[in-house]
């Protein structure tokens, strides 16, 4: 048995102790201590440890001296750490909240590897998860192959990203080790528990990571068990991204008391409870005058930032995607507002059946690339993006989390007609556009809003 110890230092604990196999326990504490195995698969090369060498007879002779020295600190170590611990709780507290709070889905990269000893820490972090009876039923996949990653991004329409993060991590169910009868399925809330801690600690390590979904859907449960040759026992749960971000998103603020009953379902709040009664905090839009308080320069406003984002339906349905196309003035004396849908757009259904449509900006990059490179027609983009959508008092959909919404009731709409074109600009726009032609929709602007 041979036993590496890291990160031991005053103030910090650890435990000593492991059977020559990587099964539990091995534990870390992250930040802390950490101890495995020699036999441990994270000493494979992807990792950066210590391996074991022949001995020279020297060296042994030496060992006591070691033994001896090692207990003395590691005796000082634990008793300043148990110390430290207690006075340090509540920082210690509200550091894991500013974790949780900071992390969002990054969906862009940098091109850039993610180091070893950062998988490895993610991979503890996700090992570190409670699990129903300790059954620990997951399994890890670490890829980094160019081609099997395409395979991933291809295996789930919302995993595009996949192909570009330099690190995909497929978190995975194994049922042999799952609770027999009906706690089975308590396996989807143990691996759920680890992918969640394995983006804390992403966040912690400065990378990026988006969880994509893959269980419970069947075709991409196929897909990524044969991209990764899965065996039959190891089910695919998601596969979460990571990389170095090449964007910024501001972190969402979810927290919403009207998600909260007391007691039983929609009790009200006891009194002792800090909480205190005011609506859900919400970065509130202003309503604002478009003629005197909007200075955008109109041939940059709809294409700056990444696009626009065009929405339309009602509060059973709608979609957005991305425009880099419009235009703003004034039409049969009305403030006006053009945008251009091909034919093939998930929206196009919607601005042809909705008489509002509202335009929207995002600080946020992302918004944009991600609205503009998927389909409503393939799953719910807002959901997917987290945001929440809110309607102006004439029905129309909008984002709570924009920067800015244009509101607009279609005045008139139409499409392109190649018999119309009277230059060789659209003409050749459209040779190489499968999309097909795009319609225009005039609005008349009803309302605007913004932060
Ligand atoms: C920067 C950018 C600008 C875009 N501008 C337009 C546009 O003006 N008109 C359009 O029809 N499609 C445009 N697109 C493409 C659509 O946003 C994209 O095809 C989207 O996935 C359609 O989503 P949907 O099928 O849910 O409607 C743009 C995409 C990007 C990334």
């Amino acid at each position: 048995m041979f036993v590496f110890i890291q990160g031991v230092s005053p103030g910090h604990i650890g435990t000593l102790g492991c059977q020559g196999n990587f099964r539990p326990p091995w534990r870390s504490l992250p930040g802390k201590c950490s101890y495995f195995c020699t036999e441990n698969p994270l000493t494979s090369p992807l990792f950066t440890l210590p391996r074991q060498k022949k001995m020279h007879p020297s060296t042994l002779l030496s060992y006591p001296v070691i033994l001896l020295l090692s207990c003395i600190i590691l005796a000082g170590g634990c008793t300043n750490s148990s110390k430290q611990m207690k006075d340090t709780t509540p920082c210690e507290d509200s550091a894991v909240l500013s974790n949780i709070l900071s992390r969002t889905s990054i969906r862009s990269y940098k091109d850039i590897p993610v180091e070893g000893e950062k998988i490895e820490k993610l991979l503890r972090a996700a090992m570190a998860s409670p699990s129903a009876a300790n059954r620990q039923p997951w399994h890890f996949v670490v890829v980094r192959d160019k081609q099997r990653r395409r395979a991933l991004s291809e295996a789930n329409p919302n995993a595009s990203m996949a192909q570009d993060a330099p690190l995909c991590i497929v978190v995975c169910g194994d049922l042999e080790k799952a609770l027999p009868g009906e706690g089975a399925q308590y396996w989807v809330q143990d691996a759920s528990a680890a992918c969640q801690n394995l983006l804390l600690e992403a966040t912690a390590l400065g990378l990026g990571a988006v969880w994509t979904g893959t269980y419970p859907i069947k075709d991409r449960c196929d897909a990524v068990s044969k991209a990764l040759s899965l065996p039959d026992h190891i089910v695919p749960l998601c596969t979460v991204c990571i990389g170095y971000p090449d964007s910024k998103p501001q972190p969402k603020d979810k927290f919403d008391q009207r998600k909260i009953s007391y007691e039983t379902f929609g009790g009200k709040k006891v009194d002792e409870l800090s909480l205190s009664d005011a609506p859900a905090p919400k970065k509130v839009l202003h309503p604002f005058d478009i003629n005197d308080d909007f200075e955008r320069n109109a041939f940059n406003f709809f294409e700056d930032n990444g696009g626009l984002i065009l929405c339309s339906g009602d509060d059973k349905k709608s979609n957005a995607m991305t425009i880099g196309w419009g235009e703003m003035g004034t039409l049969w004396g009305r403030n006006s507002l053009t945008v251009y849908v091909a034919r093939a757009r998930y929206t196009r259904e919607f601005v042809d059946s909705y008489p509002y449509f509202t335009v929207m900006k995002f600080s946020d990059r992302e918004i944009a690339r991600y609205l503009g490179s998927h389909s409503g027609r393939d799953g719910d983009k807002a959901a997917a993006l987290g945001l929440h959508t809110a309607y102006t008092s004439n029905g129309a959909p909008y984002y709570e989390e924009a920067d800015l919404v244009i509101e607009c009731k279609v005045m008139y709409s139409d499409e392109f007609e190649k018999e119309s074109f009277r230059s060789s600009v659209p003409e050749n726009f459209y040779r190489n556009f499968p999309a097909g032609l795009h319609a225009l929709y005039i609005g008349e602007v009803v309302g605007a809003m913004k932060k």
